[in-house]
């Protein structure tokens, strides 16, 4: 019997960490798993990561037809992207003590079709949960949000919020030492993580927390205001943002953590600076860019190896003893508790 953490309760609003209550947003199940049929892998799940997007996947009543992906419905197992190793194979493609990357879940232990399981590009002498982080789905949303959808163009002033988290800091690297950005102006919520983000690039770098934050963020965009602003968060940031943004510029909508347990928080006061100032908004999904992932891949390891992209740091790795305390690790996101990709480790 193996261990696996199911939706029990979709949530509306903040979820129901504590498992066993009657309105707990997860629950904790044990199953015994198939024997393996051709071309299947048994997989020992080692690194889990932590998206913001998990809490879009659960939401309570959504409409399946506005969705990127299919809703996760009470009793499915919490979907993730995760690292595993092979630890039986019936694929000619697998050797049993690989490591993997696939959507495994809050899973123990799982089968898989081999095509569903992928081997972890070479990238000597990183650890294999940077694969989730900077060299994994948040380092392409940040490259193809920076080149595509920012359009950012060497010497120009930009914006990033969330940026000292997965996506936001691989961003601010990106766009200061491989785009070539004038000026990173990030945006994050502590004075450890501003510290952080001068550290690895951004020329400014403000608390949302402290009450100057407003203030500060119309200094910093002076003399010229943004070219564009990378909106990792929605919310009362955007809503700042949206005032220090150049005439024909822009933002990139790629996130909107700051609502996703309350959609209260969305309130746009500022938003007829949008036509006043020519300002284009352009949400994206980076899934829509995965047939590009190859050049986003030879972008994010070229920086990496030359020292342009530091993933030391831009980890929080947190060891799980047991496995039920897999959901109070992912809350953490909401609450600013990582620094840098968050990543959950079940196992060696
Ligand atoms: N469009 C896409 O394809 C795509 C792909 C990946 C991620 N995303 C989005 O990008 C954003 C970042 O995702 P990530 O995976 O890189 O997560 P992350 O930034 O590593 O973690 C979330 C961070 O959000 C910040 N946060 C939490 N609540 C907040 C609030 N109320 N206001 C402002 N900031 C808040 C916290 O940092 P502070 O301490 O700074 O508050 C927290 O550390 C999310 O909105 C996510 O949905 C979009």
């Amino acid at each position: 019997m193996v261990k696996e953490i199911v939706l029990a309760n979709a949530p509306t609003g903040f979820p129901v960490i504590e498992l066993g209550k009657a309105d707990s947003t997860f629950e904790i199940k044990e199953i015994e798993l198939p024997e393996l049929q051709d071309n299947q892998l048994l997989l020992q799940t080692i690194f889990i990561s932590n998206d913001p997007a998990q809490r879009g996947w659960i939401q309570k009543d959504q409409n399946s037809d506005r969705a990127y992906l299919p809703p996760i419905l009470p009793g499915d197992r919490m979907r993730a992207a995760s690292v595993a190793k092979v630890l039986k194979s019936t694929s000619s493609s697998f050797k049993e003590g690989t490591l993997v990357q696939c959507y495994g879940g809050w899973a123990e232990q799982l089968v898989v079709n081999a095509k569903d399981a992928f081997p972890l590009p070479d990238l000597p002498g990183v650890s294999p949960s940077v694969f989730l982080g900077a060299a994994g789905v948040p380092g392409l949303t940040a490259y193809f949000g920076l080149k595509d959808v920012c359009k950012l163009q060497e010497g120009q002033v930009i914006i990033i919020s969330g940026a000292a988290g997965a996506t936001g800091n691989v961003a601010v690297q990106l766009a200061k030492h491989v785009l070539k950005a004038s000026k990173v102006i990030a945006i994050a919520g502590s004075d450890e993580k501003c510290q952080w983000l001068r550290e690895i690039g951004a020329d400014v770098a403000l608390n949302y927390k402290s009450s100057s934050f407003s203030n500060a963020l119309v200094e910093a965009a002076k003399p010229s205001y943004a070219d564009c602003y990378f909106d990792n968060v929605g919310g009362p940031i955007l809503n700042a943002c949206l005032s220090v943004i150049k005439r024909n510029g822009c933002v990139a909508a790629c996130g909107a953590i700051s609502a996703y347990n309350d959609p209260s928080q969305m309130i746009l006061s500022n938003w007829a600076e949008i036509i006043i100032n020519r300002i284009t908004v352009k949400g994206f999904i980076v899934t829509d860019y995965y047939h590009r992932r190859a050049e986003a891949n030879e972008v994010i390891s070229s920086a990496i190896k030359e020292g342009k992209l530091s993933v030391a740091g831009g980890e929080t790795i947190v060891r799980c003893t047991e496995f039920k305390e897999i959901p109070k690790v992912w809350i953490r996101l909401f609450r600013g508790e990582n620094t840098g990709k968050l990543v959950t480790q079940v196992a060696d």
